[in-house]
């Protein structure tokens, strides 16, 4: 079932989720929503917030990234194979040069920023089967994990702005929290007006 995503100004998207046990109802079905959900809406991760809930879970699958021919053959075969469902996750560690990259969201459509994120990360979670996890991820796929993470811990990637950065797009921003866009898939909006 594909859900609506939530957009922009949502509460939920600024709460820090809460870690979940393996009996948390209908985990299964949930996963398979989000899937679904984000497919739908040709992303490459969602994080439980944007659907509502504010739980220690993301999905990633890059490979609409492996079509992009100005990333390096190399990281291309493995941004198509990459598929993954991360439950509680933790990151334990963040090196390597900071780079920029053009970042989206889809809480957030048509807007774009160059964020700087670490090139690599070392993080704990569980699979699906909540079988625990640690592991070493760089380049796009270190930044995927870590855009989601971001969503967790309750913080958007426009967050990262500088402030000037972030009033050139306020009129944008607050549309968006308005419901003022369009979009090929079913957002949800706050009910309560942002500032
Ligand atoms: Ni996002």
């Amino acid at each position: 079932m594909i859900l609506p995503i939530l957009a922009y100004g949502h509460p939920v998207l600024k709460s820090k989720a809460k870690n979940i046990t393996h009996d948390y109802k209908n985990l299964t079905q949930i996963i398979d929503n989000m899937w679904e959900t984000m497919y739908n809406a040709n992303g490459v991760g969602l994080a439980a917030p944007q659907v509502g809930l504010s739980i220690r879970l993301f999905i990633i699958d890059t490979k609409p990234f492996s079509d992009d021919e100005t990333i390096v053959k190399d990281e291309r075969s493995k941004l198509k194979s990459f598929k993954k469902v991360f439950i509680n996750p933790e990151i334990l560690d963040q090196h390597g040069d900071a780079w920029d990259f053009n970042e989206g969201c889809l809480s957030i459509p048509d807007v774009r920023a160059d964020i700087k994120r670490s090139k690599s990360i070392f993080i704990k979670y569980c699979d699906i089967n909540f079988k625990e996890e640690i592991a070493e991820f760089d380049g796009l796929i270190a930044r995927v994990v870590q855009h989601e993470y971001d969503h967790i811990e309750g913080i958007l990637f426009t967050d990262k702005l500088s402030s000037l950065k972030r009033k050139l797009m306020r009129r944008k921003l607050l549309d968006i929290s308005r419901g003022k866009i369009s979009t090929d898939y079913i957002m949800k909006f706050s009910k309560n007006k942002i500032k």
